[in-house]
């Protein structure tokens, strides 16, 4: 079994793409700049946007950060989002989710331009990936991809399972699979809350993609020996000997498939490190204007 060591593929993408901003400024180009927007405090949120902010500084990006209460409304929301549509300096920015309940999300991710969308949510360039054409690719997907990559794990004509089918993880993700591609040329599957013989479509799997954020869903009688196991769960569970007060739990039982598998990601320090690291590549890409004029 090989462990996939996401935190050091993410260091070394981050990495490269400092050298690129360096290249960019020596010949004059300013600092691609992303703009995140954060609503409320909830304690997964701060972290992720304060570790998005971290990784800008990392890279050689501008980074701005813009803090409302929960109580915002949704045209105070929207109509910052317009703002920073308009914002020359600005190149890419996201909307931090979940939102609170009085807030429609989707009003919200239409209203980016789709042009500065580095979540990849926006309807285009989810509509774009869906038939392979260059766009804003969503984040957690997109880092798993780039670990295939780099550990050259073979996915052509493999079955792939995937379990959850949410809009920024599960359902992109099984697009990628099954892109001509590579990685991709899956044979891909979706497993969600209504599926039959869940346990007996895992088993036939090369290749688990865990999205469900399900603690400990994934046991050893899930899995065909062999199997390449990339989980995305990230559940806060309580656990008094951290500091915190918590622990971050993935969907797979790691201690009991881990001796099974040929590939695997740890929880954490797998498919984490690399989501932030595709938003900072989507960020270059962003200020380059490599994407979209
Ligand atoms: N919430 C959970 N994951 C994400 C993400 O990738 N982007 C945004 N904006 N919010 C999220």
């Amino acid at each position: 079994m090989q462990l996939i060591d996401g935190k050091a593929v993410a260091e070394q993408v981050k990495e490269e793409i400092a050298a690129q901003v360096a290249a960019m400024v020596e010949n004059g180009m300013k600092r691609p700049h992303l703009a995140a927007i954060l609503v409320g405090h909830d304690g997964g949120s701060e972290t992720y946007v304060a570790a998005k902010v971290k990784a800008c500084a990392v890279c050689g990006f501008t980074s701005t950060l813009i803090r409302y209460e929960e109580d915002v409304t949704e045209e105070e929301l929207l109509a910052k989002v317009r703002d920073l549509n308009e914002d020359p300096d600005v190149d890419g920015f996201i909307v931090q989710l979940p939102l609170p309940r009085h807030i429609n999300e989707q009003h919200v991710i239409e209203a980016i331009d789709y042009r500065k969308d580095v979540d990849g949510f926006h309807p285009i360039n989810v509509g774009r990936m869906s038939i392979g054409l260059p766009c804003f690719i969503s984040a957690t997907p997109n880092g798993i991809m780039e670990l295939l990559r780099r550990y050259n794990i073979e996915t052509r004509g493999k079955k792939a399972v995937v379990l959850g089918r949410s809009n920024i993880v599960g359902k992109p993700m099984a697009t990628l699979l099954m892109q001509k591609t590579n990685p991709g040329d899956c044979t891909v599957t979706i497993c969600h809350s209504h599926t039959q013989n869940i346990v007996e479509e895992c088993r036939q799997a090369d290749i688990i993609i865990a999205a469900l954020g399900q603690p400990g869903f994934v046991t050893a009688d899930m899995v065909k020996p062999g199997a390449v196991i990339i989980d995305v769960g990230t559940t806060r569970v309580p656990d008094a000997t951290k500091k915190s007060g918590f622990r971050l739990s993935g969907d797979v039982r790691f201690d009991e498939v881990a001796p099974l598998c040929s590939y695997i990601t740890p929880v954490p320090g797998g498919v984490g490190p690399m989501t932030i690291c595709s938003l900072m590549k989507n960020t270059l890409l962003a200020g380059k204007k490599s994407i979209y004029r």
